[in-house]
């Protein structure tokens, strides 16, 4: 959700920019634009609605020169996708420009105060109070930016990560951050700024990750400056980033999706790495073996999430009461943070997220450290707000997730859930040697599994242009494959745009069966495990009422493939590894029919990659 990019040293900082805002266009954004401050000593911006292409048309004739600027892509929340409305914002004198992603709470008495003092809006923005606000502070009380930006930030309340850059100082800028991620890159007498890594990883593996509440200064040719709100003085704190360029890039595939989904036999053999011990039947999670007691102790396990992550969590909660007998709740987290929910000290909090930085998912953590849970997180961003603010937890380690729609980050998530509750069910002595090994050996056959699945992709692109004019699909799944159902509808509906609802397939006949005629296109998850018959009869009764029926059926099935119009074969396994497989081929057919349709698969309309506002 929303880029954000600068960049002062001694190179061009234009093309840094817009390459910069390039490879942050995969979160979604509306519109981008960009700051400079130019050989001619003048702040211009340029900035339109659309896309980065759309930018690069603006300044086609324009003065690009200058080392020093900032860029955005906007992700509106506040006033229309429009030119105005695009960042870079000025201040009422234009010396000062400003981006910010989040949002400002208070913007509007904030905003009435300051038209009343004779400053001037342009943008129907949250986001000019704040530029705005800190000339303000400037003028009434003859104060430099440096000390014009905390006495502004302390009056704002809300969520920000923004950039600001000032016409007399065409060597600094000044960024912040509280609730929204950002990133300093540090390189040989030059700095970037990012939202992540991705604009920066090209040009220095040194970051600085800005904390909460954090104010950096930072000028070319000298250390970083890193304050707090209350102008304290901390230390920059550099960090090495382990990503690659080319795991950013799309390496031969015509969208990240589809690399993204090819590169899963892999990625789950990274999120298995190291913590897999088979000869001994054990997982060794670091996160589990040093909080013990506290894991162990757990009186209940609440799973908090969004969108895939939450379908992820469903299916932890079956693996960890399965394996762990300990009782496992899963919240939507965005009801889970405004619902007063009862927390327990002795309860286990654990925040899945593939990005680390969803707004939602980071308040509802916040909440329960509040009430004393302690917190475990499952994120793939390293050094991802969500990582930091909780106790301990488990990376995935797949590497950036470029596609707006989750498709790696789901089986890496469900295989780190497996682990945590298989090495939970080995501490607490639930679960056999014997069973441990069978389990273990088995998730080590998953990749070689997978990649025969993906060999059926050219077939299911042929079945998908089937569908290219379809309007509606109804998901069914039981029990491990329930949370598949509504995965595999999510991925339909974000991609493609066709509406899809995923149900537990025992459900249907209490409401849903209502939809079924000859037009609606059932997609069926029954291999062979857990309730294959009782999951027949549920394929009857759509085929009774004329539906057609796509199944997902385990290798060698006859029964449901004889009732079935279109079948996706996956390999046999165990029940709980089954959805690993069983969401492959349907993430193939979202993503074929959404091709078929001519849809914008890596960045889907109205959709973010990472949902920083609430
Ligand atoms: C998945 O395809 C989505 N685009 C979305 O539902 C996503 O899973 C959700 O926003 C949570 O993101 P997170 O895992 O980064 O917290
Ligand atoms: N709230 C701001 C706006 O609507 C920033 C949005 C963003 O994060 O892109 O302009």
């Amino acid at each position: 959700m929303c880029g954000i990019v600068g960049y002062v040293g001694g190179r061009q900082a234009y093309p840094i920019l817009i390459k910069g805002l390039t490879r942050l266009e995969y979160r979604g954004y509306d519109s981008a634009g960009v700051a400079l401050i130019g050989d001619s000593g003048k702040l211009v911006i340029y900035k339109t609605k659309g896309k980065v292409k759309d930018l690069e048309a603006v300044t086609a004739d324009k003065d690009i020169s200058g080392s020093i600027g900032i860029a955005h892509t906007r992700w509106a929340t506040h006033g229309e996708p429009s030119d105005i409305n695009s960042h870079p914002h000025y201040s009422e004198n234009h010396n000062l420009a400003l981006i910010h992603n989040g949002i400002i709470e208070n913007y509007l008495s904030l905003k009435t105060e300051l038209t009343r003092k004779g400053y001037h809006f342009q943008s129907q923005t949250d986001t000019e109070v704040v530029i705005q606000l800190i000339q303000y502070m400037m003028d009434s009380r003859s104060v430099s930016l440096e000390e014009a930006v905390p006495l502004a930030l302390n009056l704002v309340v809300g969520a920000y990560a923004l950039v600001i850059m000032d016409k007399d100082q065409p060597d600094k800028l000044i960024a912040a951050r509280k609730g929204s991620p950002l990133i300093i890159g540090v390189g040989e007498d030059e700095y970037f700024v990012g939202s992540d890594a991705s604009p920066i990883i090209e040009y220095t593996h040194k970051v600085v990750y800005l904390g909460e509440e954090q104010i950096a200064y930072i000028k070319r040719g000298e250390d970083l400056r890193i304050t707090d709100l209350r102008n304290e003085e901390h230390t920059a704190r550099i960090s090495e980033l382990e990503m690659s360029l080319s795991e950013i890039e799309k390496g031969g595939f015509p969208h990240f999706m589809l690399k993204e989904i090819f590169e899963q036999p892999r990625t789950l053999k990274a999120s298995m790495q190291g913590r897999l011990h088979p000869e001994l039947g054990e997982v060794k999670l670091s996160g589990v073996i040093d909080n013990r007691e506290r894991l162990l102790g757990a009186k209940r396990i609440i799973i908090c999430a969004c969108g895939t992550s939450w379908h992820a969590g469903l299916i932890g909660k079956y693996m960890i009461e399965e394996f762990t007998r300990k009782p496992v709740e899963v919240e939507y987290a965005s009801e889970f943070r405004y619902r007063r929910p009862v927390i327990f000290p002795t309860d286990v909090v654990i925040a899945i997220s593939q990005s680390g930085e969803t707004a939602d998912t980071l308040a509802a953590v916040k909440l329960a450290r509040e009430a004393g849970a302690f917190l475990f997180g499952i994120c793939n961003v390293v050094g991802s707000s969500i990582a930091r603010a909780t106790d301990t937890g488990c990376y995935t380690h797949i590497g950036p997730e470029i596609g707006v729609a989750s498709t790696k980050a789901f089986t890496a998530q469900v295989t780190t859930l497996f682990l945590l509750a298989l090495s939970l069910a080995e501490q607490l002595g639930t679960v056999t040697d014997e069973r441990r090994a069978q389990l273990v050996n088995e998730l080590q056959r998953i990749p070689e599994k997978i990649e025969k699945i993906l060999q059926h992709d050219g077939e299911i692109a042929d079945i998908a242009k089937i569908f290219t004019y379809t309007r509606n699909f109804l998901y069914l799944g039981r029990g491990y494959n329930y949370p598949v159902a509504l995965e595999g509808a999510l991925k339909l509906k974000e991609i493609s745009y066709i509406h899809a609802e995923g149900y537990p397939a025992a459900e249907m006949k209490h409401g849903p069966i209502a939809l079924i005629d000859e037009e609606m296109p059932v997609v069926v998850i029954a291999p062979k495990r857990g309730n294959y018959e009782k999951i027949l009869s549920n394929i009857q009764e759509v085929k009774a009422r004329k539906g057609r029926i796509i199944s997902v059926v385990t290798e060698g099935d006859t029964d449901v493939k004889a009732l079935s119009d279109w079948s996706f074969e996956i390999p046999d396994s165990e029940e709980c590894f089954e959805p690993i497989l069983s969401i492959i081929p349907l993430q193939l057919l979202a993503y074929h029919i959404a091709i078929a349709k001519g849809r914008n698969v890596d960045q889907p309309r109205n959709l973010a990659k990472s949902v920083t506002v609430e």
